[in-house]
């Protein structure tokens, strides 16, 4: 479980988020460290005004995410409907909050191991949620997204898949790609490196669109997949993938005289 180093109100969220799934027991209270927290993990004010709305939304989830604590990991067919509606609706708010994937220690430490002392650019990074916890671990990551983001939790530039053409020394991470969305296939287009980190289902899932899943076999070799907790009825994990080495044919050279 990730607590080293944040700031108390980001540490409570990943509380609940690292906890959701691995076992399903609410651990903390999030109002113990409201008047704790001395940075804001948003960037701006960091004025208890400020946090309180926040503050809000947070425990709106911890609530939720307490009545749901006894749900056990199914699938959700196995589930009775009102728990599906219980799940539904805290995967809502969790995934409006934090991010699409919920992110574990195995995950993060696959992401930095990957990248070996190298920058990570990444596209669509929404909040920016895992963004800033690999910022936390000393990685340099470059999240980027079309859209500005409220409350992202580090700077989210504005960028789309076209700016990967000057981050080919780079890793490149993406993160739930939306389903049928050309911009995961559109990075590959633009950038060129040789380390690409993928969180999200596989080929014919609800991530990304057919023709990256086909270009990700045609062109990377997978290295390593991580299991990430799941939402019910979710089958993400992240995967780490290297490009395949291209082979220049040898062409014959005209005999000299
Ligand atoms: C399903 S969300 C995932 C966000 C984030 N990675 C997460 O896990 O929370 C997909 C994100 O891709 C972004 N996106 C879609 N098309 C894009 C494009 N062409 N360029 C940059 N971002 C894009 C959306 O704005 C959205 O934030």
């Amino acid at each position: 479980m990730i607590t080293g180093g944040y700031t108390l109100d980001l540490h409570c969220e990943n509380e609940a988020v690292h906890g959701f799934m691995w076992n399903w027991s609410f651990k903390e209270s999030a109002g113990t460290h409201i008047g704790e927290s001395d940075k804001s993990p948003y960037g701006g004010s960091d004025s208890p005004d400020c946090l309180v709305p926040r503050f809000s939304l947070l425990s709106t989830a911890m609530t939720e995410y307490e009545q749901l604590a006894s749900i056990p990991q199914k699938e959700l067919w196995e589930l009775p409907l009102d728990e599906i509606l219980k799940a539904s609706t805290l995967r809502e708010t969790l995934v409006a909050r934090f991010a699409w994937a919920i992110p574990n220690e195995e995950a993060l430490a696959a992401i930095e191991k990957a990248a070996k002392g190298r920058a990570v650019v990444e596209m669509g990074a929404g909040k920016g949620y895992w963004a800033k916890l690999l910022q936390d671990r000393g990685l340099t990551v470059l999240p980027f997204d079309k859209k500005k983001q409220p409350d992202a939790w580090t700077t989210v530039k504005k960028g789309t898949p076209k700016i990967l053409t000057r981050h080919s020394d780079k890793v490149l991470f993406l993160c739930w790609p939306s389903y049928d969305d050309p911009m995961a296939h559109d990075c590959l287009k633009y950038w060129k490196g040789d380390t690409l980190i993928y969180v999200g289902e596989g080929n014919g899932g609800c991530t990304a669109d057919d023709a990256f899943h086909a270009s990700l076999d045609k062109y990377f070799t997978r290295l390593r997949s991580v299991g990430i907790p799941q939402f019910p009825g979710i089958h993400d994990n992240l995967t780490v993938y290297q490009r395949k080495q291209v082979r220049l044919r040898a062409v014959s050279r005209p005999k000299l005289r």
